[in-house]
């Protein structure tokens, strides 16, 4: 990072900006700045920032580059979103009630708005990518001043710039791209794990799913930079990465020199220093025999695989187009425990897809049986206009969906309470993440196989691996002792 704000600061700001990127993007940073600067003069005080994160750990990751990109041009950061002078939503549109938070939230900026002269409001992330929510936007939100999407991301500094020179909303929203900037800043939120990404977008269209039309086609990182993001992170402090991408499986196939996601975590094993690898998601259809041998070789892959499953129902999967039976991903399972038997698996379950009976979903229930999740993420079906099945027939009456949701989720709790507790007495390596919420005299630390457990600690135990007896399971977490 040093370095960068070295090559920013060299920037020359009175000749036109460069054509190519990433050098583009530190010529507005450097222009950027001044704007901060004068407009922070104006107002007598530092200006500040508030980023809202909502969605998945790749909406997480991309909020570290917004983080980076305003602190780099000035802006400092404030918890608390009413009192910032620039508020940044990193939307989500995978269901419908994330949209519903979003304009429920810009209704109370547009108060904060009028009461400060330096406010700014940006929207960014997935549900911009939608062209009704732009369209609803622009007619009834006109105190928004800046709208990207996904793929532009990268061009933040660029559009701050611009909103700061135009004075009127800024809007830039790209259909799709096959452009990866590297080499932008960013800021992690954790000094001792960052994500990665490794491949953006999504090719499955599943039949439920928004993801693929607003995230674009499958693009993979370049093994390289993928290895010199990893080994700057770890000369950094960072010892645990969770990889990131829509369908971590297929990673590497549009490469100029293809490579498979087994390849990749081979190399990243190789990284000195470099203690845990995680990685999500991953989509049982692409899920190879390959990559079960490395992680049962591995002494770096955490013990821990979210696999959704959706719904256990192979009619309802067809439907869905995940492109496997009940019986596939049973045996896939099965294969998994049999290779890494302490393995923690956990799942996404889709509940009430169009057309789903009751004989349907006892299938999803039987799988819930079988596998014995850790965790699973149920989900009620939300209809995301676009995609296939917000047009299927027989969509399912709310009542019957709840009731369903109701039952899974008990199921899915007690059979995820027996068997987090399977671990009592034993003695796991932790990674301490944080003082705890509720006791300072506690910290808490995630497991290999992602359950948290607290233990008596201090500040200084913060991103060190350490030993704790696990004296007592609560359902979810544990409580131990450090050894
Ligand atoms: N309705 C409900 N849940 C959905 N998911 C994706 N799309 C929908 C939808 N339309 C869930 C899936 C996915 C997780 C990230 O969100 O289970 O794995
Ligand atoms: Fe959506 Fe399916 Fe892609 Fe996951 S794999 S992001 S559920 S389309």
């Amino acid at each position: 990072m040093k370095d960068l704000k070295k090559y920013i600061d060299s920037m020359d700001i009175t000749k036109e900006a460069p054509i190519t990127d990433p050098e583009r993007q530190y010529y507005y940073i450097k222009k950027a700045r001044e704007y901060v600067k004068a407009a922070s003069i104006e107002a007598g005080r530092p200006l500040t920032f508030c980023v809202t994160t909502f969605g998945c750990q790749m909406n997480a990751r991309d909020s570290e580059k917004l983080v980076g990109v305003l602190e780099q041009i000035g802006y400092q950061e404030e918890v608390d979103e009413d009192k910032a002078d620039f508020v940044i939503y990193n939307t989500c549109t995978v269901r419908e009630n994330a949209n519903m938070r979003v304009y429920g939230r810009l209704g109370q900026l547009k108060h904060a708005k009028k009461m400060n002269p330096h406010m700014m409001i940006g929207l960014c992330g997935c549900m911009m990518q939608e062209p009704h929510v732009v369209e609803k936007l622009k007619k009834s939100y006109r105190f928004v001043d800046i709208i990207f999407g996904t793929h532009n991301i990268y061009k933040f500094a660029e559009l701050i710039a611009t909103r700061y020179e135009s004075q009127r909303m800024v809007i830039d929203i790209w259909k799709d791209t096959d452009k990866i900037v590297e080499d932008l800043p960013s800021e992690r939120k954790f000094s001792f794990k960052s994500g990665v990404n490794i491949m953006f977008g999504c090719n499955n269209f599943c039949s439920y799913c928004i993801v693929p039309y607003v995230r674009g086609r499958e693009r993979s990182r370049n093994p390289k930079d993928i290895i010199r993001e990893i080994e700057t992170l770890v000369a950094d402090g960072v010892v645990e990465v969770m990889l990131l991408g829509q369908n971590v499986n297929s990673y590497g196939k549009n490469l100029e020199e293809p490579m498979t996601f087994a390849q990749l975590l081979t190399e990243i094993e190789k990284i000195d220093g470099l203690e845990r690898i995680r990685f999500m998601t991953s989509h049982p259809k692409d899920l190879s025999d390959e990559l079960i041998e490395v992680m049962k070789n591995s002494k770096k892959i955490c013990k821990h695989l979210h696999l959704p499953v959706q719904s256990g129902s192979t009619e309802i999967l067809k439907k869905m187009n995940r492109r496997y039976t009940k019986e596939q991903y049973l045996e896939l399972v099965d294969k998994i425990k049999a290779a890494v038997p302490d393995i923690s698996l956990t799942t996404d379950i889709i509940v009430g897809f169009p057309g789903e009976t009751e004989e349907d979903f006892l299938e999803t229930m039987d799988v819930v049986k079988k596998v014995r999740y850790d965790s699973a993420f149920t989900f009620i079906y939300s209809k995301r206009t676009g995609t296939p099945a917000a047009i299927m027939e027989n969509q399912i009456p709310e009542a019957v969906v709840k009731d369903r949701f109701d039952r899974l989720l008990k199921e899915v709790q007690d059979i995820s309470a027996e068997v987090c507790s399977v671990h009592e007495e034993t003695v796991q390596s932790v990674l301490v993440e944080s003082i705890n919420d509720h006791d300072d005299t506690l910290v808490t630390g995630r497991m290999s196989n992602n359950l948290l457990v607290h233990f008596k600690g201090d500040e200084s135990l913060i991103g060190k691996i350490v030993d704790v007896k696990l004296s007592e399971c609560k359902g979810f977490y544990y409580l131990g002792e450090m050894q």
